[in-house]
């Protein structure tokens, strides 16, 4: 996602968390909101000492493998590998502050890409950032149009984005909640799928597009904030 969608995405988890979870990050974050570092690991991205975390963002499955096959992931990381890595650290009573502080961050914004469907895509287009479209006349990528493009036009904050999410029975909830990583990822990858078979190189795509898949944006910001909480809420059990 892009900044707002982070941003979304931590402030819906923010309000399931757990005292003790809620106690732990406060003190981690020396009191900032998990929206406010919601963004970190893009912002670093720049920084030679940080180059290497660039595949923790996304993860690509073979599209001849049912599943994430650890003998074919990316040696340099990859999503899975990263979510994995930032829950191991948090969870290390030896760990040093300053890294748990770096890992939570990470962890963050990872839970959100984890649900950007296109993070989950296939590596032969990047991800669907070689897919060109037009959006409202300007050119754009369909990667980025999930990213950021649909977000950026409905031109909602992120509080408002996070106190419009749609209200959930405890059914539905714990639906949500429940699985492994790896089944968040399938899921993810199955709705790309779906995606990649619903646009073409260079279309043109704009509010059609919009009224049909902004909704399953909604959804997808919603999960990333319950899962990312039942994380966190486990982590500090
Ligand atoms: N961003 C850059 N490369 C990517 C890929 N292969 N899949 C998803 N997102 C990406
Ligand atoms: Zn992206
Ligand atoms: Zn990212």
């Amino acid at each position: 996602w892009g900044k707002t969608g982070h941003r979304a995405t931590a402030e819906i988890a923010e309000s399931y968390l757990t005292k003790k979870a809620k106690r732990n990050i406060e003190e981690l974050l020396n009191g900032r909101s998990l929206a406010f570092v919601a963004n970190y690991a893009d912002d670093i991205k720049s920084d030679p000492e940080f180059r290497k975390y660039g595949p923790w963002h996304y993860v690509n499955i073979d599209l001849e493998d049912e599943k994430y096959m650890p003998e074919k992931a990316n040696p340099k990381g990859d999503l899975v590998q990263a979510i994995r890595k930032c829950i191991s650290v948090l969870k290390d009573n030896s760990a040093p502050k300053e890294e748990k502080q770096f890992y939570l961050k990470m962890l963050v914004h990872f839970m959100g890409d984890l649900h950007q469907p296109f993070h989950a895509g296939r590596s032969a287009d990047k991800g669907g950032n070689d897919i060109q479209v037009r959006w409202f006349g300007e050119g754009s990528n369909i990667h980025r149009v999930w990213d950021s493009d649909m977000i950026d036009s409905f031109q909602m904050s992120y509080t408002e984005l996070a106190e419009n999410t749609k209200d959930l029975s405890k059914e539905e909830m714990e639906k949500i909640k429940s699985g492994s990583l790896l089944d968040w990822v399938y899921e993810s990858r199955d709705l790309a799928d779906t995606l990649y078979a619903s646009v073409d190189n260079g279309e043109k795509l704009g509010y059609e597009y919009m009224y049909e898949r902004f909704p399953m944006v909604l959804e997808q910001l919603q999960k990333g904030g319950l899962r990312l909480a039942k994380v966190l809420n486990d982590i500090y059990g």
